[in-house]
């Protein structure tokens, strides 16, 4: 008999029922360490303060109001966005996915209102994740995600990832946008370089092409910046963030310049919950957080700490591990083991990672993760890599 709860996940037998800064608290009485965040959500850590006031002080005032009328938290967030990043203006939306949406959307309806509506070719990179919607699942190119979805979505095509010859021969009169995540997650913490970005830029300037880049799990302080693609000082036209931005409340948002926001005008575009107060309420005590230069400086020595000790671990383990990558404290262990055992290892030391493509373990800690976690999260993944290698002896 199927579940009552549709049965699309693998879960683990972990009942977490209590959170507070880096910590969950099992049904049991077993208190875990965290590194994974919610898959980079809990960028503050669970129950921080400042958010749980943020959202309860407006959850005994206004929950929700509909897009007809103005939504003055919505205008805040919107506001600190532009003031922080290289954005015009921001849609708000509830998920990663539905920003995706939006981004495309708004891409095609850029050439479309230039005169040149056959320029709707979006290209993306294999490896990537975007969500599951239809267009989201088309943009991945990967035949896992679209097999028995059909008809797929078109308009997408994948190239190979760090193929700068594939990149020019797909280049056509077609091609609207390029859509890539400045370091995959999914796809197993693979950085895009610098150098890459950007070239990226400069190949869509030189051919008129919109760069469209999900910063959805990048993006929001995680990599030690307040957006990824600030490390190589260039700009995207459009921009998908999501998860950290609500800090653990669904939360998406599409950032874009005004030029490539120029099609969406009133009627084109919309959504229920997207942009409602206490949404809004809890992104702008994130960003107010995040934005701050002290809290990145913080963010980039723990993510250093964190990986001088992760490079230690990969040492002490040669056998289970082959070695470190990732930017800021968005970091992956590439396995020589089965990746999957390792985070269920990890589950038996109490410590939480999460598992990704290439074989990789994902560590995404809250940002604020303190130097003491750091090293007891050290201490737990090597009991956990310890149990791998004496299970496989
Ligand atoms: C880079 C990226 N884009 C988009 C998404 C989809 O976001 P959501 O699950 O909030 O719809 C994800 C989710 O993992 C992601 O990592």
């Amino acid at each position: 008999m199927i579940p009552s709860v549709l049965p699309t996940y693998n879960r683990a037998p972990l009942h977490f029922v209590k959170g507070e800064g880096c910590w969950l608290t099992e049904e049991d009485g077993r208190r875990f360490l965290d590194l994974g965040s919610g898959i980079a959500v809990n960028a503050l850590g669970h129950a921080n303060p400042d958010l749980v006031k943020a959202l309860t002080d407006q959850a005994g005032k206004l929950w929700h109001v509909s897009n007809l009328y103005e939504i003055p938290n919505q205008q805040a967030l919107a506001d600190k966005l532009v003031e922080t990043s290289f954005a015009d203006t921001v849609f708000f939306t509830n998920s990663g996915t539905e920003a995706c949406e939006l981004a495309v959307k708004m891409a095609r309806k850029y050439w479309y209102e230039k005169g040149q509506p056959e320029k709707t070719t979006i290209l993306t990179f294999e490896g990537c994740f975007h969500g599951r919607s239809s267009a989201a699942i088309a943009a991945s190119g990967s035949e896992k995600m679209v097999k028995g979805f059909g008809p797929v979505l078109g308009g997408f095509k994948t190239l190979p990832w760090g193929d700068h010859d594939a990149l020019h021969a797909a280049i056509d009169e077609t091609v609207g946008a390029i859509l890539i995540e400045p370091v995959q997650g999914e796809g197993g913490i693979r950085v895009l370089p610098d150098q890459c970005l950007k070239g990226l830029r400069a190949l869509c300037d030189e051919k008129g092409i919109l760069l469209i880049l999900d910063e959805v799990q990048c993006g929001v302080g995680r990599t030690g910046r307040l957006f990824a693609h600030e490390w190589s000082g260039v700009e995207p036209d459009i921009m998908m963030v999501a998860k950290g931005i609500g800090g653990g409340f669904p939360l998406g948002a599409v950032l874009a310049k005004e030029e490539a926001a120029c099609g969406m005008t009133a009627g084109t575009h919309g959504s229920t919950y997207g942009g409602n107060p206490l949404g809004c309420a809890v992104g702008k005590t994130v960003m107010d957080i995040v934005s701050d230069p002290e809290f990145l400086d913080g963010v980039r020595a723990r993510a250093g700490l964190l990986r001088q000790k992760l490079e230690g671990l990969v040492a002490a383990h040669p056998d289970v591990f082959e070695g470190v990558r990732g930017s800021g404290l968005m970091l992956g262990l590439k396995c020589k083991v089965t990746n999957l055992d390792v985070v269920k290892a990890g589950y038996d030391a109490e410590v939480i990672t999460v598992p990704a493509a290439d074989n990789i373990v994902r560590l995404l800690p809250p940002l604020n993760i303190t130097e003491d976690e750091i090293g007891e999260a050290l201490k737990r993944l090597d009991a956990a890599a310890s149990a791998v290698t004496k299970a496989s002896a």
